[in-house]
């Protein structure tokens, strides 16, 4: 009979503890075979802890062969389910340890597995663990020696981190290759692949002059899709160079592209396993945005090689020591190769729509989490990007010059070392002489801050007095909030849109007002005019605002503001405050209209030739559902879905003639290169098809026939989409014939189907599972068509609860299969509390079923019980 599994035990980080031992070097060998690879790993150790204890390893689905201490059979040990316990050990001891593990059968894709017929591994956060009984944490760093001996034929090429040192042929067919990674490691970034490939070479000399091989493994007939990320791959290397002063170490960096990962890429020293979406792009496969997406995705991996591998994390509560810098610093490096501004929209976007609701939600955290379940619920916006801006208000606070001084201490003080996010701080204090004890908090406090402003103008004296206060609504896991340290970057505006200086008792001060209290008030003198207050340039801060304008000041702010990012953001308040009334008017049955003065905005825009394009087309991007609910205390899907499609439909036939003028202009002086420019033109002319689509469909169908670009020809796929036109099956069949053969390629399709609104979303994503192209096990194709279905809002929150059923019957199979990627795809359905009570109710059912499965995994039981007891609540 089965053992029933004990109930998911949390951790804590206030528990941590040094480890007992101490690993130094391990030499680890794979004889690879699909259904039982053996794995013979022979560590030497060392006791660290000062009486003698046992050795408690980790390790699950593993099958222990045998066990040496010094060479001698070792029988003082015990194994549970996850444990491998050994005593009667001297101080110092080698350990050699045999396994064997079924790749074939991983279908989690954590540890060894197989993606398509190529083996490779995933060992980030508690992978390794699955590969052989280890010290699985990341403050146990040693250096690795791997063999890897497999079929010739069938797996060429043989990879692991560090320096090829060695390799030979065996009897039998097979082939071994020995590498030598010279840097200690935690085991969550050693990475092995096995396979045949295409590969792209290329190399990189550095800025003290040594040449590093490049390489780029693809599956076989994908190398035209190749040059992009290596070319990204050189950008990012030449500027970590520039702007970080930080070399590559190694005279090898590989990165293989797969097609089953459950994520993005991950970091592997000198061996990055990639995400085949981003790696394979050309212009008739891809769009501008996939290939933005590679660039951030080569850099965000790159750049981990000093933050995260160099440098690494103590324990995984301080995960976003590593990934909120990391993507501060691939955002920096998108922005500096191309647009600011739109990168800095585009953020804030995600935050707003995501972030904020994970705040709202039951699985709210800090960015340094207190307490958690299965590490692979934390790889989270909040961490990710919530812990990025808490980088950027560090380096708004310190300023460039400063930030780099805290960067070049960081790095000096902690090279090889496993460390702390208050280390991170530490050293930024101690480079900068900034006291940021205060700011530490943003580390241990979870939730989304609102900033309150009162102002007041004295004409007699010249005084403008701006008040701001502070507070944090509770969060589900935290109830107590205090005040954060918090960056306020604002400017004044005169009533003709010049800006008016900022000073304090006759002292220039700085536009970036450090707030520090629950509230505080700065009298800034010598203002000439009633000035309109421009708050949060730049996003300064990753807080919400409580503030309400007149149209007059918004108009003011959209046409004058020096900060572009502020321009949009005057603009989306402009939109959002529409859309609340009109939310409020649908509920009291009453009808809509969209008044004079936004319409003439939007025209002015549209006739303004000096405009930059790039931000034009953001202007004209209406906020997504999920952004708009987040104004909203009470959700109510169906009048903000049909007050954004009045708004858009609105704007489209009052403005019809300027958006088709603006659309053909863009298509005539479409230059197909991937220059940002370019991109910009190609973004305004898709922004402008989801107009056009209401008033001259024709003009949709022809960007998709006329173009051969995949950007032009899904920019009119998604305006066909949400105008609903008649052209639009057309289109979609022709995709599907010429890409069926292209799961990769597939998945716009896909998107766009399960977004679909009209007819029965329902039933045909249900017959879209069975689709040729479809495949539950691939983890891109399930989160195209299911993750897209779940935020096609009015479908999956359908009256009778059908959407809510079908998610969690998907749930129930991925459950056991590929937990990770259900636990991802489990968020539509637990962040709903600010939803009706019978929604609620209906949600309450489908999460009680998922707890009552008798193999719940940990990640979907974390999610699913936390997610009870705030509805329940
Ligand atoms: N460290 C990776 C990154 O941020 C994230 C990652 C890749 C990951 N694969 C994973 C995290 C699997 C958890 C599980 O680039
Ligand atoms: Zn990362």
């Amino acid at each position: 009979m089965a053992e029933l599994s004990a109930q998911p035990i949390a951790k804590y980080r206030s528990d941590y503890q040094a480890p007992s031992y101490s690993i130094e070097t391990v030499a680890l060998e794979f004889d690879l075979e699909p259904n039982s690879t053996r794995v013979t790993a022979k560590s030497t150790l060392l006791r660290k802890a000062a009486q003698a204890c046992d050795l408690v390893l980790d390790g699950e689905k593993l099958e222990l062969i045998s066990l040496k201490v010094n060479q001698n059979v070792h029988s003082a040990y015990q194994v549970t389910e996850s444990q491998l316990v050994i005593s009667e050990l001297p101080e110092r001891f080698e350990l050699e340890i045999v396994t064997h593990i079924n790749p074939a059968e991983n279908k989690a894709f954590e540890g060894l597995y197989q993606s398509g017929d190529a083996f490779c591994t995933q060992c980030e956060a508690e992978g390794f663990r699955r590969i052989t009984y280890y010290l699985d944490r990341p403050d146990v760093l040693a250096t690795y020696t791997t063999k890897i001996i497999a079929d010739k034929a069938q797996y060429p090429y043989l990879l692991s981190n560090g320096n090829k040192v060695g390799q030979g042929d065996l009897a039998n067919g097979k082939h071994w290759v020995t590498w030598q990674d010279p840097f200690p490691k935690p085991s969550y970034l050693f990475a092995l692949v096995a396979g045949d490939f295409d590969l792209l070479s290329d190399s990189f000399v550095t800025q003290s002059g040594r040449k590093i091989a490049l390489e780029l493994f693809v599956d076989k007939g994908n190398l035209d899709r190749t040059e992009h990320a290596m070319a990204s791959l050189k950008a990012s290397m030449e500027w970590d160079e520039q702007r970080f002063n930080l070399e590559y170490d190694l005279d090898i960096y590989m990165i293989v592209a797969v097609d089953f990962f459950n994520m993005g890429a991950m970091e592997n020293k000198g061996l990055n396993v990639f995400n085949s979406k981003y790696v394979l792009a050309n212009k008739q496969s891809a769009t501008d945005n996939d290939f933005l997406g590679i660039e951030a995705v080569i850099g965000h991996e790159y750049f981990h090689n000093w933050t995260g591998n160099r440098i690494t994390c103590r324990d995984w509560f301080q995960l976003s020591l590593k990934e909120g810098l990391t993507v501060f610093r691939d955002q920096e490096f998108s922005s500096d190769l191309g647009s600011r501004a739109v990168n800095r929209i585009k953020n804030v976007r995600l935050l707003r729509s995501h972030q904020f609701a994970e705040d709202g939600g039951p699985m709210a955290h800090p960015i340094r989490p207190d307490k958690v379940i299965e590490m692979n619920n934390f790889y989270t916006l909040t961490v990710y990007e919530k812990g990025a801006e808490v980088i950027r208000m560090l380096h708004t606070l310190l300023g460039e010059k400063a930030f780099q001084a805290g960067m070049q201490t960081y790095v000096d003080r902690h090279d090889g070392q496993a460390v702390t996010c208050d280390d991170f701080v530490n050293a930024m204090q101690d480079a900068s002489a900034k006291d940021l004890s205060l700011f530490k908090r943003w580390y241990s406090q979870s939730g989304t801050p609102i900033l309150n402003v009162d102002s007041s103008y004295d004409a007699s004296n010249k005084q403008y007095s701006l008040t701001i206060s502070q507070h944090t609504p509770a969060t589900a896991e935290q109830t107590e909030k205090l005040p954060l340290h918090i960056p306020v970057s604002i400017e004044l505006l005169a009533s003709n849109g010049n800006a008016l200086p900022l000073q304090i008792k006759g002292q220039a001060v700085s536009e970036v007002l450090e707030l520090v209290e629950d509230q505080q008030t700065w009298v800034f003198d010598g203002i000439s005019d009633i000035p309109t207050l421009v708050m949060l340039q730049e996003f300064s801060a990753p807080v919400k605002l409580d503030l309400s304008y007149s149209t007059e000041q918004l108009l003011l702010i959209i046409n004058h503001a020096s900060n572009t990012f502020a321009r949009w953001d005057g603009m989306q308040k402009l939109v959002t405050a529409w859309m609340v009334q009109a939310v409020a008017a649908l509920q009291q049955g009453k009808s809509l209209l969209l008044d004079e003065a936004i319409v003439a905005t939007f025209r002015q825009l549209l006739e303004d030739p000096s405009i930059d394009k790039g931000l034009l087309a953001e202007l004209l991007t209406i906020s997504s559902e999920n952004e708009i609910a987040d104004s909203f205390t009470h959700v109510d899907i169906d009048a903000i879905a049909s007050a954004r499609d009045f708004f858009i439909k609105g704007l489209a036939e009052a403005l019809a003639e300027q958006f088709c003028q603006l659309e053909q202009r863009c298509a005539m002086h479409d230059q197909r290169t991937l220059a940002h420019s370019d991109i910009a033109l190609r973004s305004l002319r898709a922004a402008c098809l989801q107009y056009v689509a209401y008033t001259k469909p024709e003009l949709v169908s022809a960007a998709y026939f006329d173009s051969a670009l995949m950007t032009n020809k899904l920019a009119a796929m998604s305006a066909a989409n949400n105008a609903a036109i008649a052209q639009r099956s057309a289109m979609f069949k022709d995709y599907e014939q010429q890409w069926q053969h292209d799961g990769l390629v597939m998945d716009k399709w896909f998107a766009l189907e399960a977004s679909y609104g009209e007819g029965n979303s329902l039933e045909r994503v249900k017959a879209l599972t069975e689709h040729p192209s479809f495949s539950m096990e691939n983890p891109n194709r399930v989160r195209s068509l299911i993750g897209s279905f779940a935020n096609n809002t009015r479908h999956f929150h359908a009256k009778d609860g059908s959407g809510y059923q079908y998610l969690t019957d998907i749930l129930c199979i991925l459950n056991t299969q590929n937990p990770q990627v259900a636990s991802r795809l489990i968020t539509p359905l637990i962040q709903t509390v600010k939803l009706d009570e019978k929604r609620k109710s209906m949600i309450i059912k489908q999460l009680e079923r998922l707890a009552a499965l008798e193999d719940l995994s940990k990640d979907l039981f974390e999610k699913v019980t936390n997610g009870l007891q705030q509805l329940q609540a």
